[in-house]
């Protein structure tokens, strides 16, 4: 069985909800499990678990929580160990375009310092996933979902299942 952690920050709220949906787009893929927690709950040896890790913060100053940078800070205790591992990243923001990409990309920068597989976009969203305040609308929720189906489906491949 692929193992998906999906692991974010949320002080009001989106974040947590595009998580949730993110994680709905996690189990359309066969025979993958997934967890959804949040980072105070987050030990290392979820990282350690999990073959695809999808971080998803709220963009603070155009970059990640302190949270969430914490954590990346701690999973230091586990370099070398997140090797090879699918790594995605997703943000809600205030506004478009005022700080979603730098977010998304400071989260990024560190799961490629891990030594993490990280895949773009070619189409829309290059960098992850950026949704506007919560998502609401049908098209905002379907596109957390193909997101999260989509790193499931690229962990599956990558990982095999076992
Ligand atoms: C400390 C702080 C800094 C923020 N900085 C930005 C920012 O630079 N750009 C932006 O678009 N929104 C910014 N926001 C708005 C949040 O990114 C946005 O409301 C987000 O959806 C909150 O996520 P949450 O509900 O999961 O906590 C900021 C909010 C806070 C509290």
């Amino acid at each position: 069985m692929v193992m998906m952690l999906v692991v974010y920050d949320s002080r009001t709220g989106n974040t947590e909800k595009a998580a949730l949906l993110v994680a709905e787009g996690i189990r359309r893929v066969k025979d993958v499990d997934c967890a959804v927690k949040k980072v105070d709950d987050v030990i290392l040896d979820d990282l350690l678990r999990a073959d695809g890790i999808i971080v998803g913060s709220p963009t603070y100053y155009g970059g990640m929580s302190a949270k969430i940078k914490a954590l990346i800070d701690e999973s230091v205790k586990i370099h070398g160990k997140l090797e090879g591992k699918v790594g995605a990243a997703f943000t809600t923001s205030g506004g478009t375009a005022t700080g979603a990409e730098t977010t998304l990309l400071s989260i990024l920068q560190a799961l490629l310092i891990h030594g993490m597989i990280v895949k773009g976009n070619p189409e829309d969203k290059h960098y992850g996933l950026a949704i506007v305040g919560a998502p609401e609308s049908e098209e905002d929720k379907e596109l957390c979902r193909e997101f999260g189906f989509t790193v499931a489906n690229l962990t599956s491949k990558i990982s095999g299942n076992k």
